[in-house]
């Protein structure tokens, strides 16, 4: 006997006229989720299209409409004089639910990670989300209320109405040929760096390219020197390819080789910030820039240069990049558009020596890896057409101002409790807490007062002498940088002196 769809089948589905949503789909949808879920069991006979249509109170059109798309993804079948039927294909097919959180000792069971997932996952911290809202002192943003917006949306809308088979196609696996140009050209004359385009690839973001060369040149257990303090998605991502992080000290010439070399001689990578160290602000001296590439060399290692913000220095020309210097061969230098035009396009690139480009062609010929050509070809011609060197000048201004604010408005506001060691360049820079007061509590207690902090701890894989905070200046204009500093005082103020220190 054939089993007929009834009254639970009406209850089951979800019309609502008020919605913007077509009524024809709201059927189908519901329908399908019955389907999927079980609701309504295989073989079940569907009511005719007029009599749903009448109990539901919609056009017969709407229903044909529902059913059509059904019969198209296989979830009904039509037989000629007796209706339309739930397919019997879903009792093989139909996806089972996933089980319930907390239901059976088996079901909680972790999934089997891979081995460096495993591995990274003892590293991850649960609380890891990048900011999205500018205000005092968020780090990693750019100054969104300085963007030129409308140039961007002139450029952006010309690129929409060009040729479709410029728009629409997967694109060239390496990055847009336009903008691996682009970026050459822009390394070779603001970078110091001699480079040829068939060297760049461009990825979705600084993070996702460390992550493709640790998993293209790293094995698990691999041991990666990494700055301690240093940069958290770089860390994440290297974890992920299994990467054993040696941690190496920072001083105020940057990476201490030395120490490097003591813990782990033969290591395999090594990552660094150069320019700008994250978080601490140093510039690495030419003397251990040459270190750094001899161990490389000896060990037979790789470099990672994460050059982040390296274009926003103030006042002197910026430094030369380590890859600038390198006759090694053995520098990997990664840039981003995160802080120079803005994070939400995801997108960075990679400048790989010549002995890695044939690899990194296969690799990013095998598989799609998803940078959208739009995106890619606006900013090329968003290069091409001088708004990004002018926009990055203008900003070296912009962020200066802003340093100098959080400078002058600390020392005013902020002495004996929070030291600002000022930068050369970038959006942050740290600020010494006095002693007593712990970076932690420092940082709860600004944020109660809505004032956002990051304690260098954050950055650290082992324990460093440091203690203090990292604060973004460069996301929020004067005006904020001033109300953030008077909130953030009492705060600080009250755990001095309840800690009875305070500087001198
Ligand atoms: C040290 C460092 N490198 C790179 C980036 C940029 O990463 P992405 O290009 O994935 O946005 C950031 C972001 O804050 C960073 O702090």
């Amino acid at each position: 006997m054939v089993k007929r769809a009834g009254g639970a089948l009406l209850l089951g589905i979800q019309i609502d006229p008020a919605s913007p949503r077509p009524i024809g789909t709201q059927l189908y949808v519901s329908l399908r989720e019955l389907m999927l879920s079980g609701g309504i069991a295989t073989g079940v006979r569907l009511p005719a299209t007029r009599t749903l249509a009448r109990d539901l109170g919609v056009s017969r059109t709407t229903v044909i409409e529902a059913f059509e798309r059904l019969l198209a993804e296989g979830l009904i079948v039509s037989r000629v004089g007796s209706g339309s039927f739930v397919s019997d294909a879903l009792r093989t097919e139909r996806p089972q639910p996933p089980p319930r959180a907390g239901k059976s000792p088996e079901e909680r069971k972790q999934p089997q990670l891979s081995r460096a997932m495993g591995w990274a996952f003892a590293h991850f911290s649960r609380r890891e989300r990048l900011p999205h809202r500018p205000r005092a002192f968020v780090t990693a943003l750019p100054a969104y209320d300085a963007f030129p917006m409308a140039q961007w949306a002139r450029v952006a809308a010309r690129h929409w109405r060009g040729a479709r088979d410029d728009v629409m196609g997967y694109g060239e696996p390496y990055g847009h040929p336009r903008l691996r140009e682009a970026i050459a050209t822009h390394l070779r004359g603001n970078r110091g760096i001699s480079c040829e385009k068939g060297q760049i690839f461009v990825v979705g973001g600084a993070q996702q390219a460390f992550y493709q060369i640790g998993a293209a040149l790293l094995n698990p257990g691999d041991k990666v020197w990494f700055e301690n303090p240093g940069a958290i998605g770089a860390r994440n991502g290297l974890v992920a390819c299994g990467a054993d992080l040696v941690p190496v000290p920072i001083d105020r010439e940057g990476l201490r080789v030395d120490e490097g070399l003591r813990q782990s001689r033969h290591f395999r990578l090594a990552f660094v910030t150069p320019s700008h160290q994250q978080p601490l602000g140093h510039i690495m001296s030419l003397e251990r820039r040459f270190a750094l590439l001899r161990a490389a060399e000896q060990a037979g290692a790789w470099i990672i240069e994460d050059d982040y913000d390296g274009e926003f220095s103030f006042g002197r020309r910026p430094l030369p990049t380590l890859k600038s210097v390198d006759q090694t061969g053995l520098v990997i230098y990664v840039g981003t558009f995160s802080k120079s035009l803005f994070p939400a396009l995801r997108l960075g690139f990679m400048l790989v020596p010549p002995a890695l480009v044939e690899t990194f062609e296969r690799i990013s010929a095998s598989f799609i890896q998803g940078v959208p050509t739009s995106v890619q070809a606006i900013v090329a011609d968003f290069i091409h057409e001088g708004y990004f060197a002018t926009h990055v000048r203008r900003m070296r201004r912009v962020y200066a101002e802003r340093h100098a604010a959080l400078c002058e408005e600390a020392d005013r506001k902020l002495r004996g409790l929070l030291e600002i060691v000022p930068t050369e360049s970038g959006l942050h820079t740290i600020g010494r807490l006095a002693k007593g007061i712990s970076e932690r509590i420092a940082t709860d207690a600004a944020a109660e007062k809505g004032v956002v902090v990051s304690p260098i701890a954050r950055f650290s894989i082992s324990p460093t002498k440091d203690n203090g905070l990292v604060l973004g200046f460069g996301a929020v204009g004067p005006r904020d940088i001033k109300e953030g500093v008077a909130r953030l005082a009492p705060a600080l103020e009250a755990l001095a002196r309840r800690s009875g220190r305070r500087m001198v």
